[in-house]
């Protein structure tokens, strides 16, 4: 899609060569900002909605789905041709403000999830193309993250997970998502280790996300290149799910923006030299960053780590990803 500048936009680049360039979407700007629906649908082939289809906002009461903001993202994405990748199905983040578990016994809480996983990857069966089904389940430390569902049982709530994704979205792919895994360190080691052992479980699952929110300190692209291939070694998809590249806010270089230009450079020409396929930011502009507002994160990082800036103009890392994804 040409831009109303005529200028060449990412999309035109990415639709190219086969590439998704994608960004997070939130329902707000979505509905009320002509600007951010411009950039989406002309900039990106590929939509995440950022908080919309995770169970919290989906399930407002007990009993209750409201799908108006995901439905008006997988709408969007819909009309105008774009890959839509849904986020999340199982998460122990952003569950509902009423759900206690201590409430539910282990085997509630099974049918629980059973129900929320068919109900939602149900809905938009044919039309999510990609699932990120279990998100950031191992911790920090490389061990697995006890949550709620872990707690009620144990490691294989990401089987079950995948299986319920499976029989409602067949046609869907479906991803393990992750955060800080990027490289290869403890906790790639063992996100590497457990998608293993659901492979020899058979688990439907076709790939990991990795995030690479890069805050302060920037992974080093050859170390993902060495990470992701060993993903694919196992005959899974990898993608990037939700970058984006910000400073600490104590000490930000006075090249700020050409280095982060350099950082969503190197990251998108590795993509495309080992084969991942889809990489999407997360967040439209600047002005919609999680940073800004996320616990104390805007205090520590930078908050301008997108593509574009609060008055919607593209960044000199627009014109960095641009020209890689342009060139041969
Ligand atoms: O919408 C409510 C609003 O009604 C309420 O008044 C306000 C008061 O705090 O909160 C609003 O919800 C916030 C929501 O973002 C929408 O802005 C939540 O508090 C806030 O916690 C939530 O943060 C989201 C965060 O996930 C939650 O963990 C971020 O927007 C979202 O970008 C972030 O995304 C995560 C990925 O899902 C997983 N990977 C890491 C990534 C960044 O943390």
């Amino acid at each position: 899609m040409t831009s109303e500048s005529g200028e060449t936009t990412l999309r035109e680049a990415a639709d190219a060569r086969g590439f998704d360039i994608g960004a997070a979407v939130a329902a707000t700007p979505l509905r009320n900002e002509r600007g951010y629906r411009r950039i989406l649908r002309e900039q990106f082939n590929a939509v995440t909605a950022e908080n919309a289809m995770k169970m919290g906002p989906l399930r407002p009461e007990p009993g209750v789905y409201d799908f108006a903001d995901a439905d008006a993202i997988v709408d969007f994405g819909t009309t105008y041709d774009m890959t839509v990748r849904g986020h999340t199905l199982v998460w122990h983040n952003q569950t509902p403000t009423w759900f206690e578990p201590w409430t539910y016994t282990d085997d509630q809480l099974r049918t629980f999830l059973r129900d929320h996983v068919h109900t939602v990857a149900g809905r938009y069966s044919g039309r999510v193309d990609a699932w990120d089904v279990v998100n950031e389940a191992v911790d920090d430390d490389g061990t697995m993250r006890e949550t709620v569902w872990y707690d009620a049982m144990g490691e294989q709530y990401l089987d079950l997970a995948f299986e319920w994704a499976n029989e409602v979205a067949p046609d869907a792919d479906l991803y393990y998502n992750d955060y800080g895994a990027d490289a290869v360190n403890e906790k790639s080691d063992a996100i590497y280790d457990l998608v293993e052992r659901l492979l020899e479980r058979d688990v439907p699952i076709d790939g990991v996300g990795l995030q690479l929110h890069a805050l302060g300190d920037h992974p080093d692209p050859e170390s993902i290149a060495k990470n992701v291939r060993r993903f694919q070694e196992l005959g899974l998809d990898v993608q990037i799910t939700e970058m984006d590249v910000a400073f600490h806010r104590d000490d930000p270089p006075a090249d700020a923006a050409e280095r982060q230009a350099e950082y969503y450079r190197e990251i998108v020409e590795t993509c495309l030299d080992i084969g991942v396929e889809t990489l999407v930011v997360w967040g439209v502009t600047d002005a919609s960053s999680w940073i800004r507002n996320f616990k104390d994160f805007g205090e520590r990082y930078t908050g301008d780590p997108l593509l574009f800036d609060d008055r919607n103009s593209p960044k000199p890392a627009h014109a960095a990803v641009l020209d890689a994804l342009s060139n041969d």
